[in-house]
Parts: structure tokens; C-alpha cells; sequence
């Protein structure tokens, strides 16, 4: 029941080492492309780094100098472990994806896009988790790193989201965890 699977999505970000076949990822990526989006502008484009590939390596690298550089904490042991284990993160992800939203004909198109994109991202998830995958959506360090060019990506596509992909290997059920305001706290009825 979709409901269900709404409801019991939660972000995930450790994972066992079983790979992901590139035909279930197809699906969710099929998934994704069933997303509203006004004009039919299907704007959502996506970039599939292959386990132990080469781009795989070189982006994790790319992040890697990227965190070490832009630490905050100023103490060089701890900005090495970070930039490490952000490498190590992506490295390790059974599928990392790219999610990037392309430009409309003026702002107000973009703007749609981009929604229509996050939209698309959520279908993704949503069909992630009924074939039992996690997805972990950053816009952190994989996306502030200045990897747009080697990845491929046109220069005007807005970049939306780094999604780390596997079968979950946390043992602790963090369904019970997660909370939400009461919808009557963000709704006006009116
Ligand atoms: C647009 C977007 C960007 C996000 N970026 C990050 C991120 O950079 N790092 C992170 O740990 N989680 C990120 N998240 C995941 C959220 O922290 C997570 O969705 C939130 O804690 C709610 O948990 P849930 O997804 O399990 O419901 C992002 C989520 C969204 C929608």
C-alpha cells in the first residue's frame, strides 16, 4: 500500500555489500521518470556511477579534496578523516547516483522543473524501499564539490541531489524514531 511505503521510507546511509543489478536500478530510475512535471518538460537527468568504476573513483577523490579544503574544523587530523571518510562513503555506496533538474524557458519553468525533479527523486526512493533498497539524498559535499564537469554534466543543469543507494545494513528499526509536526501544525484550513 502506498501509504505504508510513505510512512516507512527513512533515509539510509549504511549499507551491506550486496550490488545492486543494474536492472533494478533501472526500475527505480523508471519510477523517477512517472513524476509530474508541467509541459510533459520531463527535466530530470541522471548519472549512474558504476561500483568500482573509474568516474566512481574520480569524483570520490574530487569530494575528497573538496571536504579537506573546506573544513570547518581547522585541526588537520580531523580534516583528513572527514575528507577520507566522505571518499570512503562514496567509494563504498553499492550504486551512487546523480540527480541533476535542466533549465526551462525562464525562471518560473525552471522553478518547475527542479520540483518536478525533487518529485522524481521521491518516486525513487518510494520504489527504492518496496524492493527493500535505502537511499540516502545529499546536497552536501558530493554536490558542493566542483565535480559538474567531470561527471558530465551540461553546465546549466541545476544539480539537485547525490544519492547513495544499497540494501540497509543498519539492524535498528528506525520506523518508531522518526517524527513529524502534527499536519494540523502546517495546515491552515481555511
Ligand atoms: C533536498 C534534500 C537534501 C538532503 N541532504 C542531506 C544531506 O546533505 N545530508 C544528509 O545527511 N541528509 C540529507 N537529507 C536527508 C534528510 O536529512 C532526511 O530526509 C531527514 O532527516 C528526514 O529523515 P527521513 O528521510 O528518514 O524521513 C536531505 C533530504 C532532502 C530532501
Amino acid at each position: 500500500m502506498v501509504l505504508d511505503t510513505i510512512r516507512n521510507r527513512r533515509t539510509i546511509r549504511e549499507f551491506t555489500d550486496a550490488p545492486i543489478p543494474n536492472t533494478t536500478l533501472e526500475q527505480a530510475l523508471e519510477a523517477a521518470t512517472w513524476a509530474p512535471n508541467h509541459r510533459n518538460a520531463e527535466p530530470w537527468r541522471f548519472i549512474v556511477l558504476s561500483k568500482d568504476g573509474e568516474m566512481r573513483e574520480k569524483i570520490a577523490k574530487i569530494v575528497h579534496n573538496w571536504t579537506y579544503e573546506n573544513a570547518k574544523n581547522p585541526n588537520e587530523e580531523s580534516r583528513v578523516a572527514s575528507a577520507n571518510d566522505t571518499q570512503r562513503e562514496i567509494l563504498d555506496a553499492p550504486a551512487f547516483i546523480y540527480v541533476y533538474s535542466v533549465q526551462g524557458r525562464n525562471e518560473g519553468a525552471t522553478k518547475e522543473n527542479y520540483a518536478a525533479t525533487a518529485c522524481a527523486v521521491q518516486n525513487l526512493m518510494l520504489a527504492a524501499h518496496s524492493m527493500g533498497i535505502g537511499v540516502g539524498w545529499s546536497t552536501g559535499r558530493p554536490c558542493l564539490a566542483p565535480i559538474d564537469t567531470t561527471i558530465g554534466a551540461e553546465p546549466d543543469w541545476d544539480i539537485v541531489g547525490a544519492l547513495y543507494i544499497g540494501y540497509p545494513s543498519e539492524t535498528r528499526d528506525r520506523r518508531s524514531e522518526a517524527k513529524r509536526i502534527p499536519v494540523n501544525d502546517v495546515t491552515i484550513w481555511s
